[in-house]
């Protein structure tokens, strides 16, 4: 059974059709980007997984469960199992352990092992070298390490379906590249499943399993790293990834 299958999915705002009739799987251990322009449709299908917004049309399984289907309190429970990183993430007004914490907390965990979990989250993410990083006021981070901190947040709860969107936005080269070999890491060590949003091509050619290209809430290609990126099916998929479509 696939771990996620988006069928025949669309949503609609007013008259855009921000996702448009899609379908595609995705297996339990994969890493699995989603590429595409601006305007695509990348966020709101995360959006849709994470059930923070409901389909128009089609629907969205996990673990063979449909999500359409389920009452708020079997979508909380659900919810628990996956974990999204928002495109323009947001941190509480409050020092960094008490963010990280936050989903812990909510769970009832206790105390020494929350503390020792955000600790191996913040090291995780590569935060551990900042001075007294636990006391910071989350406020006060630069952009990327917030982009840091909405990640540690999220892998703190070892959710199953880890969703990422743009993860590495707000990021230089060399973040970029320790948060791709912690995307990397959590994937493979911790088994967590992993769908992300970007519009890094590269990226999406580093970290993927598997591709999916989403052009103006189409699936235009899905497929391995391989054959999206060395033998493209579609024009469009070929134009994207040479950096000529014109949109
Ligand atoms: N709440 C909303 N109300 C109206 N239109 C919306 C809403 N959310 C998204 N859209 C529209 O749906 C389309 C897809 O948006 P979405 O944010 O999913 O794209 P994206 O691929 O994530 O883009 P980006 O790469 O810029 O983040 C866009 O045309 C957007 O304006
Ligand atoms: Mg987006």
């Amino acid at each position: 059974m696939p771990h996620v299958e988006i069928r025949n999915l669309s949503k609609e705002y007013n008259s855009v059709k921000a996702i448009d009739g899609i379908s595609f799987n995705v297996e339990k251990g994969e890493i699995f980007t989603i590429i595409g322009p601006t305007g695509a449709g990348k966020t709101t299908l995360l959006h849709l997984i994470d059930m923070l917004d409901t389909p128009t049309f089609g629907s969205i399984h996990y673990d063979g469960i449909n999500l359409n289907l389920l009452s708020e309190q079997e979508k909380v429970a659900i919810r628990r199992r996956m974990g999204l990183v928002f495109q323009k993430p947001v941190v509480f007004k409050t020092d960094v352990y008490k963010n990280i914490a936050y989903g812990l907390n909510l769970r009832n965990i206790e105390k020494e092992v929350v503390e020792r979990k955000v600790k191996d989250a913040i090291k995780l993410v590569g935060l551990s070298h900042i001075e007294n990083i636990e006391k910071r006021e989350a406020k006060s981070l630069s952009g990327g390490e917030v982009q840091k901190i909405a990640l540690a947040r999220t892998i703190v709860t070892e959710p199953k379906l880890l969703l990422l969107d743009e993860p590495t936005a707000n990021l230089d080269p060399t973040n970029v590249a320790i948060l791709e070999d912690v995307i990397q890491s959590i994937n493979y060590e911790r088994k967590m499943t992993v769908i992300m949003a970007t519009h890094n091509m590269f990226q999406a050619e580093r970290l993927g399993n598997k591709v999916a290209f989403l052009f103006d809430g189409k699936l235009i290609e899905v497929g391995s790293v391989d054959a999206i990126f060395h033998e493209p099916r579609e024009e469009l998929t070929k134009a994207f990834i040479e950096g000529k479509l014109v949109y």
